[in-house]
């Protein structure tokens, strides 16, 4: 789909690189000849993630133990990569979150995600923002929101609020931080199925199902699907895009919001009577 150095100079720095669809990502911006950094909590995982990705592309990748929450960490490690050389590109892929009924919450329960999702994710783009502006180089921020940043879900509420301000923070600094030559941008998949979010989110087996075919494709994302917009969204091609959230759900949350669509189920015989009744 894009050439094979693409991303070739581009320094980026993706949180939650270790597992899940950061992983993906890392590994997709590797082959297309980005130089990647990993952060993340688990050090063995990040070690483990880095080594086998460097193995699969030959790519330069590097990792930061960081917990993203902790703005006194957040600031030295972002020191510590400036030091060896500066970032082109933040992906603001760390999450935190889990399915609750929001009035058994406890707000510890609050603060445990929206301190990764919102403040941690703030952290990291103040943190990169202020040395992109000292030094006049310019920055790339792609934050991972959802659907949901917008339309709302019950059962995820401290995240829903995390996510809803992390798109507000999108569009505000894409206006004051775009004449600066910085750009924001956000992405909001629908079901990519990975083993954290699903053992947090997704309880049962036959739900599973429902969740990944609940859209208009009538089936999951596929990693490479969202990891090539990611790079589309990173690379000087699509510069002047910024301020925008890019929906990749198949469908999904338009499926679940049109009053008719409802009529998705009707057979050919439910649409032959209709058909019959008209006079
Ligand atoms: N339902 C209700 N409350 C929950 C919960 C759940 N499933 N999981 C945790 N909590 C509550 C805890 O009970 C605790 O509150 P309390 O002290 O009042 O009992 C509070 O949240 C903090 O829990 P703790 O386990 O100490 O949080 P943590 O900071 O170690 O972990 C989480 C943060 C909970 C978000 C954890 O799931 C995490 O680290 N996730 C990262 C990965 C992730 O979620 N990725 C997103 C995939 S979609």
């Amino acid at each position: 789909m894009f050439v094979s150095d693409l991303l070739k100079g581009k320094r980026i720095l993706i949180t939650g690189g270790g597992s899940g669809l950061g992983k993906s990502t890392a590994k997709r911006l590797l082959q297309l000849g980005a130089e990647i950094v990993i952060c993340g909590r688990r050090v063995a995982l990040l070690e483990e993630t880095s080594a086998e990705l460097r193995a699969a592309t030959g790519g330069v990748i590097g990792y930061k133990p960081l917990d993203i929450r902790d703005p006194e960490a957040v600031e030295a490690t972002i020191a510590e990569i400036w030091a060896e050389a500066p970032l082109d590109g933040l992906i603001n892929n760390a999450a935190g979150n889990f399915l609750a009924r929001t009035e058994d919450l406890s707000h510890r329960a609050l603060d445990a995600v929206v301190a990764i999702v919102l403040h941690g994710t703030a952290y990291m783009t103040l943190a990169c923002g202020k040395r992109w502006i000292a030094d006049k180089h310019p920055g790339n921020v792609l934050s991972i929101v959802t659907t949901y940043a917008w339309t709302g879900s019950a059962y995820v509420v401290p995240s829903v609020m995390g996510k809803a301000a992390v798109l507000a923070m999108t569009r505000s600094l894409a206006v004051e931080w775009g004449p600066k030559g910085i750009r924001f941008n956000a992405i909001a998949p629908g079901p990519f199925p990975t083993e954290g979010a699903w053992e947090r989110l997704v309880p049962r087996k036959d739900l599973a199902e429902t969740f990944e075919t609940r859209n208009a494709l009538g089936r999951p994302g596929r990693h490479e699907e969202l990891t090539n917009l990611v790079a589309y969204l990173m690379a000087d091609q699509s510069a002047y895009i910024t301020g925008e959230v890019v929906t990749i759900d198949g469908a999904e949350w338009l499926t679940g919001a049109g009053q008719f669509n409802f009529a998705r189920s009707l057979t050919d015989a439910d649409w032959a009577e209709m058909a019959s009744r008209k006079k």
